[in-house]
């Protein structure tokens, strides 16, 4: 299942271009234009400055995408940022996470190449909604300068059409390139991007279906908002193989005993029983809120010692 979605990622060569030119010959250009830029791109290639990725599926050219060492935006090009330029997965094969392998093959080529950051660019209107949501989700941030036309920063009072010369930039941090053999590179996430975290999960859950025929290991998360939805309080946990596991609970220091953290935990038990849970369990180190999960119906089942300053991390439970 896995493999059907992965694409083959090949550096372009001269003997690309004509089917490059054949595939992506688009109507708002001519097929002399797309020979001169995939000319160009290999030029650039050849020159250092460019790396063409072409993503295959299924041995059929479906994208492509470059890493452009030198950008045409100033603020990159001054901080010494490659950008991942002209990006495109056919139409009919979006969707299916192509994108992502390449955009991530790009961010590799970098990494390799002892670049701290990465960037991209992204127009504005609904065309780019997309990319837009897909840079985000992989941890690309703003650079935060604003908005440029024709890689120009933009003024204040002034109007720009809107079109694919009107860009913002982000950008993203890179970890240190640290090579496992093998084609296989540890990355180091300080900020976690949440699709990554789905794969350990998916993994496991897949793992756990396999083996023993159990059930997806399913999160929740539960929050106390005010009125400008600012969150006060909350919780987040998952349940697995018929238990409640409450990972985090929190409240706010001004709201705290009026009985926030009860409801809370008593709405994550409703949701465990929903779930078809048995018990609940949780830890809590001895000064946090052993007293408060004991008044809740926890009992000890054990103690785990060894902790710095003699601290120890009770490990709480209560059936369902
Ligand atoms: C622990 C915590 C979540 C409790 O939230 P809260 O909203 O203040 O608790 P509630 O008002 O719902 O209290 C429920 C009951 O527990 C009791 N209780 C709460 N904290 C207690 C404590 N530290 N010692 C003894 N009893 C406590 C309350 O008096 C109340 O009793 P009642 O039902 O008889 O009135 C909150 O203090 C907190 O966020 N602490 C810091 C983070 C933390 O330690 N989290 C737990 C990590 S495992």
């Amino acid at each position: 299942m896995k493999n059907e979605r992965q694409i083959k990622i090949e550096i372009l060569q001269e003997e690309d271009l004509k089917d490059l030119i054949k595939t992506f010959s688009f109507a708002w250009t001519s097929p002399e234009a797309t020979k001169v830029k995939w000319e160009a791109y290999l030029a650039e290639q050849k020159a250092g400055n460019r790396i063409v990725c072409l993503a295959k599926w299924q041995d059929r050219l479906i994208g492509y995408g470059s890493l452009l060492k030198n950008s045409k935006y100033p603020h990159f090009r001054a901080s010494r940022i490659p950008e991942i330029h002209d990006v495109w997965i056919s139409d009919d094969h979006r969707g299916h996470g192509f994108g992502r392998q390449l955009i991530s093959q790009l961010e590799w080529l970098a990494q390799k190449e002892n670049y701290q950051s990465v960037g991209i660019g992204v127009g504005l209107y609904k065309d780019y909604g997309r990319a837009q949501k897909l840079y985000i989700r992989l941890g690309y941030v703003p650079d935060g300068e604003g908005v440029t036309y024709k890689y120009e920063a933009t003024v204040t009072g002034k109007s720009y059409p809107l079109d694919d010369d009107l860009v913002i930039w982000f950008k993203k941090k890179l970890p240190k390139f640290s090579t496992q053999g093998d084609g296989y590179y540890l990355e180091r996430q300080e900020e976690p991007i949440p699709e990554d975290e789905q794969v350990l999960f998916d993994g496991i859950s897949d793992d756990a279906a396999k083996k023993k025929g159990m059930e997806r290991v399913k999160p929740f998360r539960i929050y106390v908002r005010d009125v400008n939805q600012s969150v006060l309080a909350g919780a987040s946990g998952v349940t697995y193989y018929g238990c409640l596991y409450v990972d985090m609970l929190w409240v706010e220091e001004s709201i705290r005993s009026r009985g926030f953290g009860k409801k809370i935990m008593e709405e994550a038990e409703n949701i465990a029983r929903e779930r078809k849970c048995t018990f609940a369990t949780l830890n809590t180190m001895d000064w946090e809120a052993l007293p408060f999960y004991q008044k809740l119906g926890y009992q000890i089942e054990f103690i785990r010692e060894g902790y710095k300053k003699a601290s120890r991390m009770y490990m709480l439970r209560k059936e369902l």
